[in-house]
């Protein structure tokens, strides 16, 4: 009998259901009154997408817990999708915000705390030369842009499984290694023409990579160096170094997307394992809540941009790079204080640990009930993995993504105090998080899988 089956999930999800609108009147009624403002009645579609329940709205946070305006606390293992690794209310994050934003938050001009952040991303990275953008998604058009200006060609590699941001190119499906079928647009809304470029591979597989570099048409190969948005795929020993060498001797360059790897590791993958790249690209967590991407540039491509600047006062035109906000002055105060304060390797060194708690904790209610599944463990961060071993496409990770199983344990799990990850990640720890909360996150599940086994 599968354990996960429809007709046991269904029930206690209708009692979830109805003790989480129980418990939050004030938000539903809030909700109703900005739904005359905002479409769903959020500033941004996600904060309803992305739940089964609605949304609730926050009222403040301090450390690993936040709560809503009903008065409902909820230790956080979703960090914002990872873009609030830092917890909620850190000191030395508050004073540096502060600071700057007394002084002043943005000046379209350099501020001092630009080249502490640089040099603090080269020491941990490896990466000499950096640029700053205002999210993650900005860094990878950025990227990709510069590729196919260095390169003068068109066609970008992406990982089947892969989330690089909502950029048009990176929106597609299909369009496999031997060029047969042009890729298409995975949702509304964006130009087939846009996604014709993309060549979809997949992850851990150089041979299709071979491939598509083969026609010798291929300006940039963007890839997350662990797939972490359709649960989690890490790369197997070599398959990133080999795809490194192979794209720069077909031409290509080669671009690591550590956005959310970056909270991973010290340096991230990159930093951890010596990788190389051409490119590199972040955001979320660095910079410490506040919006901000970075892009990681060897020193052949920084003098690249630097002869081909776009402006009101360059003669020609050059690679259209920036942003009105970009690098301004309030995110780099955060960034500095989050990479110099925060993010420290001891930090990373204790977050790893409880991530490692959380693991072993999963796996223990997995044995327990015999289930053929094992706890995802990459640092900080864990979560189910339905299948009995770990996967290494994104076609066995996706068996992870169990939506029934996903909206019953978030329902569940907030009606308890616990906010868990969104359904294409795992839960994760925050600099913020203690072996209490890890425990409490294993004792509700404990609690919730007794639950499914004798429903
Ligand atoms: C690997 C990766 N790259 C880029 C992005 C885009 O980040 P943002 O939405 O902050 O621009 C994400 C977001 O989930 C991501 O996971």
């Amino acid at each position: 009998m599968d354990f996960l089956q429809k007709s046991r999930l269904a029930p206690l999800y209708a009692r979830e259901l109805a003790q989480f609108h129980a418990r939050t009147p004030r938000s539903s009624a809030t909700r109703e009154t900005a739904r005359g403002f905002m479409p769903d009645g959020v500033p941004m579609s996600w904060m309803s997408a992305f739940f089964s329940h609605p949304p609730v709205f926050v009222d403040g946070g301090e450390g690993s817990i936040f709560r809503d305006i009903d008065g409902n606390s909820y230790i956080d293992f979703n960090l914002a999708d990872l873009s609030n690794t830092v917890g909620y209310g850190n000191t030395v994050v508050a004073r540096a915000l502060a600071g700057c934003a007394a002084r002043g938050i943005q000046y379209l001009l350099p501020s001092m705390d630009a080249i502490a952040v640089s040099a603090a991303l080269a020491a941990r990275t490896g990466m000499p030369f950096w640029q700053y953008t205002g999210t993650a998604s900005a860094a990878n058009i950025e990227a990709i842009r510069i590729a196919r200006a260095y390169t003068r060609r068109e066609k970008v590699v992406l990982f089947t499984g892969k989330y690089h941001g909502h950029i048009d190119i990176t929106l597609a499906k299909g369009g496999g290694p031997d060029g047969n079928e042009p890729a298409r647009p995975s949702s509304m809304g964006v130009s087939a023409r846009a996604t014709a470029d993309a060549i979809n591979v997949a992850f851990n597989d150089l041979d299709q990579l071979k491939t598509a570099l083969d026609k010798g048409d291929v300006a940039l190969v963007l890839i997350e160096p662990a797939l972490t948005n359709c649960s989690l795929v890490l790369p197997d020993l070599g398959f990133l170094e080999g795809a490194c060498e192979m794209t720069n001797a077909a031409g290509a360059l080669f671009a690591l997307d550590e956005t959310h790897t970056l909270q991973m590791a010290y340096g991230g993958l990159i930093g951890e394992r010596g990788l190389k790249a051409d490119i590199l690209t972040l955001g979320k967590g660095f910079g410490a809540g506040v919006s901000l991407g970075a892009y990681g540039l060897t020193p052949e491509l920084a003098q690249f941009i630097d002869k081909h600047q776009d402006g009101d006062t360059v003669p020609e035109p050059g690679i259209a790079l920036g942003g009105t906000t970009y690098g301004n002055a309030l995110s780099l105060a955060g960034a500095r204080a989050m990479l110099e304060e925060v993010a420290t390797p001891e930090a990373h060194n204790r977050v790893a640990r409880l991530g490692a708690r959380l693991a072993d904790g999963l796996d223990v209610i997995i044995a327990r009930h015999g289930l053929p599944w094992r706890a995802f463990r990459y640092g900080p961060r864990s979560g189910f993995c339905l299948t009995p071993s770990f996967p290494r496409t994104y076609a066995e990770a996706i068996r992870s993504v169990h939506a029934d199983f996903y909206n019953l344990r978030h329902t569940y799990l907030a009606n308890r105090g616990i906010w868990d990850a969104i359904v294409s990640a795992g839960p994760q720890v925050s600099f913020a998080h203690t072996e209490e909360d890890v425990d409490r996150y294993i004792e509700v599940c404990a609690e919730l899988i007794d639950e499914i086994a004798t429903a």
